[in-house]
């Protein structure tokens, strides 16, 4: 059914690998409905594998494309201005979308995410500073970066996306599960085999910073162009579904207990019923677009 309804349409994930792993999830969730495997094929015949870039997967029978774009920040990592001091190797350009957008502006359907790269460790401390016109802000910090990334993601639906044509949604942070250190530092999950059904504090610093902005923007302006996908209380309580040893497959044996993967998750499993969330937004709009199709051609009738 899903795939009768996206029928000529485009699908894309922008985001990082966790955008990825859901994009991975849907494409696995569409094509269980299909008999004939060859039915459905990357544009280019890329292989499913780690890179950067992006791949096109087609629905044969449905002219419908399932599409992933990698973009951790979603604003542009480039070389730092000229004269910048000798920290700052490479800069985010907080208020330039990435230059892939260009690709992104005529989805039918738009899952944006960002987050896991929004902390020290993958910015500033590899030298990655925070630029904001021709400015390198050398003392600001990550959660303002971030807030100011989102904003010009915010501008740039404004200004490009067709509403009418297109559904947005901003999937919120995927909490990761390392007990004990963080990935680099021995942090673990191999052991999780239950859910966490008690009320364990979740942290909502990214949500609140994004559902901030939107209360904020949805105020000045009365509309709403973004609407959020809020996974992220649901999939604290998942610590059991990560790939954590199993990561590098039957092959290669299970990964060393001191670099086990506690963010991305098995498949199938969590992201599916993000998946199945998203197909009820989906629904829920489309079925409201196309009444209005309809009352219009009664118009015109
Ligand atoms: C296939 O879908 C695209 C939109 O994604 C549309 O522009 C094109 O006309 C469709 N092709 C056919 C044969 O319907
Ligand atoms: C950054 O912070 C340092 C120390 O707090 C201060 O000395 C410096 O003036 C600040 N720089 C800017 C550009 O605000
Ligand atoms: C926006 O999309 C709607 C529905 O597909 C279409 O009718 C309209 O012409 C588009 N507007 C622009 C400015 O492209
Ligand atoms: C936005 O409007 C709502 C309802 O009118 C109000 O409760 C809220 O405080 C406002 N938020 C901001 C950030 O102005
Ligand atoms: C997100 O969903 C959780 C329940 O899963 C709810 O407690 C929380 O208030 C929601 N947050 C927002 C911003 O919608």
């Amino acid at each position: 059914m899903m795939l009768e309804r996206l029928r000529n349409r485009r699908v894309l994930f922008v985001g990082d690998s966790i955008g990825r792993n859901q994009w991975e999830s849907l494409l696995c969730m569409l094509s269980s409905a299909l008999s004939d495997k060859a039915a459905v094929y990357e544009v280019n015949g890329r292989p499913i594998t780690k890179h950067t870039g992006f791949l096109v997967y087609r629905f044969r029978d449905f002219n419908c494309t399932v599409e992933y774009y990698r973009s951790p920040f979603l604003v542009v990592q480039g070389r730092a201005p000229v004269g910048s001091p000798e920290d700052v190797k490479i800069t985010l350009k907080l208020d330039q979308i990435d230059w892939t957008s260009n690709q992104w502006v005529d989805a039918d359907l738009l899952v944006l995410n960002t987050g896991h790269w929004w902390n020290y460790e993958k910015t500033l401390r590899g030298g990655s500073y925070f630029q904001v016109g021709d400015e390198v802000k050398m003392n600001m910090t990550v959660e303002d970066a971030y807030q100011r990334s989102l904003e010009t993601v915010l501008d740039w639906i404004s200004a490009h996306v067709n509403m009418s044509k297109s559904q947005v949604y901003f999937r919120s942070y995927a909490p990761v599960h390392f007990r004990g250190g963080d990935w680099r530092s021995g942090g673990t999950c191999h052991l999780e085999t239950l859910p966490d059904l008690g009320s364990s504090p979740v942290s909502l610093v990214h949500l609140k910073i994004l559902t901030d902005l939107l209360t904020d923007r949805s105020n000045q302006t009365g509309k709403n162009n973004l609407d959020v996908l809020n996974i992220t209380a649901m999939t604290a309580r998942r610590k059991d579904g990560h790939s954590s040893l199993y990561y590098l497959g039957p092959k290669l044996g299970p990964a060393p207990l001191h670099r086990q993967d506690c963010s991305h998750w098995c498949l199938p499993g969590i992201p599916d019923m993000w998946n199945e969330l998203l197909y009820a937004l989906f629904l829920k709009r489309d079925s409201v677009q196309s009444r209005d199709l309809t009352n219009a051609s009664c118009v015109l009738c």
